[in-house]
């Protein structure tokens, strides 16, 4: 019989730990314990939910909003985004410093 493994994520803005099932989105988790998230499509096709992997590991089957450099620095889409380790998560929009570039004054852009 499966058993569902339960990862601890620690959210790094809103100073919250959460226990997340290995087979849910760690954004509805994140619901679940009350916090409030930037969400759009809840399919990984938007990349509203984008937010920075710091220490952990994700399985994100469906994440086809992020690029190559935004994955590369480690951002991730938690409405698709499932545990597979403990994580600690730079959440909201205070995390999207990076997530874009301005081809016109970044020298090394890149997608
Ligand atoms: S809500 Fe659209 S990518 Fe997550």
């Amino acid at each position: 019989m499966y058993q569902k493994e339960y990862f601890r994520v620690d959210f790094v803005n809103s100073k919250v730990s959460i226990k997340v099932k290995s087979d849910e989105s760690i954004y509805e988790a994140a619901v679940k314990a009350g916090l409030q998230l930037p969400i759009g499509c809840k399919y990984g096709g938007c990349i509203s939910c984008a937010a920075k992997l710091r220490i952990g590991k994700v399985k994100q089957p469906g994440a086809t909003a992020l690029n190559k450099r935004q994955s590369k620095i480690g951002y991730v889409l938690l409405c698709v985004a499932k545990p597979v380790a403990d994580c600690v998560i730079e959440e909201g929009i205070e995390s999207h410093n990076e997530l874009y570039q301005n081809p016109f004054i970044s020298k090394n852009f890149k997608r």
